[in-house]
């Protein structure tokens, strides 16, 4: 089974059933995926497809085959001087020094990138009702909303596609 991930493609073992988040984390590597709950609910393992936040402990890889799926390391591109560039939602996070533990900052992020991605200009109330279905355990909701916020309004295509 071919995927498209972060601009790269994998060939990975086809399973009955097999989810793509254990895919990315046991097979590919791609650890910065979270695994939560594994239910559906906590958010922590949200990665895009097609540019729409999609959680990777419900998603069969049938259902991702040959789509453009987009991780937490293909976030941030490559400006043309060769260095890393953050992604503005990667930025504002680090800006606003957001992490506790960082275990739910991934999927986080992924789930504010989607969503600014497709809503470039949205209110505040929108940004908080687009991210009150991922958790944290630590309690930032503070700072994860001032970071979103911040990064409301700025370029927000994701990065790995374009890039390289
Ligand atoms: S680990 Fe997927 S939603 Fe919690
Ligand atoms: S920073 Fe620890 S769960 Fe969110």
């Amino acid at each position: 089974m071919d995927l498209h991930i972060n601009g790269t493609d994998y060939t990975v073992a086809e399973g009955s059933g097999r989810l793509l988040v254990y895919t990315l984390r046991d097979e590919l590597g791609l650890t910065g995926t979270k695994i939560g709950c594994a239910a559906g609910f906590c958010g922590a393992c949200t990665v895009m497809v097609e540019g729409v936040a999609r959680r990777s402990c419900l998603t069969p890889l049938a259902e991702v085959e040959g789509k453009s799926i987009t991780t937490i390391e293909g976030l941030a591109r490559r400006a043309e001087d060769g260095a890393w560039l953050l992604h503005p939602v990667q930025q504002a996070f680090v800006d606003a020094q957001v992490p506790q533990c960082g275990w739910c900052m991934s999927g986080q992020i992924m789930t504010a990138a989607a969503y600014l991605g497709q809503n470039p200009a949205p209110t505040e109330e929108e940004l908080v009702a687009a991210m009150a279905e991922n958790y944290c355990r630590c309690g930032c909701y503070h700072r994860i909303r001032r970071a979103v916020v911040a990064a409301a309004g700025q370029s927000v295509q994701a990065g790995s596609e374009e890039a390289a």
